[in-house]
């Protein structure tokens, strides 16, 4: 009643304009709120602009009926993007500077999609992210250092890119890492020792890169490695006896290097070695004794190792042992007969190994 009191001609026309107002105000408030709940959908559209324009495939990314987070490769959970996997999509365009503006991503594999051009300094911006596979690109530039910012990483797979310069100490901040896989890259300058504090680390591959300088004695911290592999790159120097410390290695690959000395024969605690690859590279003396303990060694490939002496008669404790390698040295012995005793060895390559002895080819 006090309102009607108060109603004038002016009030009147007050008061619609106010609900004219106020329903403008819900025609803009209402999407626009639904939009800024979910600023990650309208980066989706920003995302599809990037990279999908006028492309055959993607097809549900441009249907009309379905939602942005049933678009293929896309995992929302409520409106946040949580996942983007878009792996072995040809995509062949720039890596979108955009994929930074979903906070909340845990997953982003965007492995084998042709991307080119350098990783965005906005990737750390992803400070949820979990698994970053981007591997099989053309990705170019140096590894930005906002990666190493990401606490949270625990695989980070970057193989088979055009990138270069060298790996940070800051990679020491990503504690949680379990897979660290940067192969077939352009890679240089030493390893840093910060890497050995990763005690999480169950698979490291750095193989075909331009790494140089010795492996680090911090190493020796990373108990959990299952799989470490080194080869085809420019290190040096000994190969550091706290291997020992890796119990737990399954595969270790070191070849194609400048390693010098003796192989060092703690190798031989290394009891749950399946592969052994040590070839090409500079040692000295022969195979040491030790190496029998490797009752589950299933391939031992030393070719073109400068190796000399005689082959150990222990060779014989190597009872899974099926490939065996040592083609290209400078021993100065028959083969022991106890390879003999070798059941399941189906392959052995002992060209130019400089031994004498007639029956060293088994079959
Ligand atoms: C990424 O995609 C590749 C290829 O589809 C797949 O092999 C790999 O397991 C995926 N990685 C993750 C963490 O989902
Ligand atoms: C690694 O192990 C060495 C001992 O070999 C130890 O002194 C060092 O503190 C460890 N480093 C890390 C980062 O855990
Ligand atoms: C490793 O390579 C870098 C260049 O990438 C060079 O400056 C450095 O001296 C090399 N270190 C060793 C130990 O050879
Ligand atoms: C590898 O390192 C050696 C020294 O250890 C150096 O003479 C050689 O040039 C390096 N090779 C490459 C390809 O970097
Ligand atoms: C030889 O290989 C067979 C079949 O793979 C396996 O069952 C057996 O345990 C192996 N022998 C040894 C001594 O490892």
């Amino acid at each position: 009643m006090q309102i009607e009191h108060h109603t004038s001609p002016k009030n009147i026309i007050a008061m619609g304009s106010r609900s004219i107002c106020l329903l403008i105000l819900l025609v803009i408030i209402i999407p626009s709120s639904v939009m800024s709940e979910s600023s990650d959908i309208k980066s989706l559209f920003t995302l599809r602009h990037s990279i999908a324009e006028e492309k055959g495939f993607l097809r549900s990314w441009f249907d009309l009926e379905t939602p942005p987070c049933s678009w293929l490769g896309i995992t929302c959970s409520g409106r946040s993007v949580v996942a983007i996997d878009l792996s072995s999509m040809p995509l062949y365009v720039r890596f979108p500077s955009c994929i930074g503006a979903f906070e909340s991503l845990v997953l982003l594999n965007l492995s084998g999609c042709g991307f080119t051009g350098e990783l965005p300094d906005t990737l750390g911006n992803l400070q949820r992210l979990q698994y970053l596979e981007l591997n099989d690109n053309q990705l170019i530039g140096n590894l930005p250092a906002s990666l190493y910012t990401l606490k949270m990483l625990k695989e980070m797979v970057l193989d088979n890119n055009l990138l270069h310069g060298q790996l940070s100490p800051a990679i020491g901040q990503l504690q949680h890492l379990t897979k660290l896989s940067i192969s077939g890259n352009s890679i240089s300058g030493g390893i840093p020792t910060e890497l050995g504090s990763l005690q999480n680390l169950e698979f490291l591959d750095l193989h075909m890169n331009s790494l140089n300088g010795s492996i680090p004695a911090a190493f020796r911290n990373l108990s959990q490695l299952l799989h470490l592999d080194l080869s085809q790159n420019n290190l040096s120097g000994l190969i550091f006896s706290g291997i020992s410390s890796l119990v737990n290695l399954m595969s270790l690959d070191l070849s194609s290097n400048n390693f010098v000395g003796p192989i060092p024969r703690e190798i031989g605690q290394l009891e749950n070695l399946r592969l052994l690859i040590l070839g090409q590279n500079a040692f000295t003396a022969t195979i040491p004794e030790e190496i029998g303990n490797l009752k589950r060694l299933q391939v031992l490939l030393l070719p073109e190792c400068k190796l000399t002496g005689t082959i150990p008669w222990s060779i014989s404790g190597l009872v899974s042992l099926e490939e065996f390698d040592i083609s290209e040295n400078h021993f100065d012995a028959e083969l022991p007969t106890s390879i003999g005793l070798l059941g399941n060895l189906t392959q052995l390559i002992a060209k130019n190994a400089g031994l004498s002895g007639g029956a060293y080819r088994k079959n």
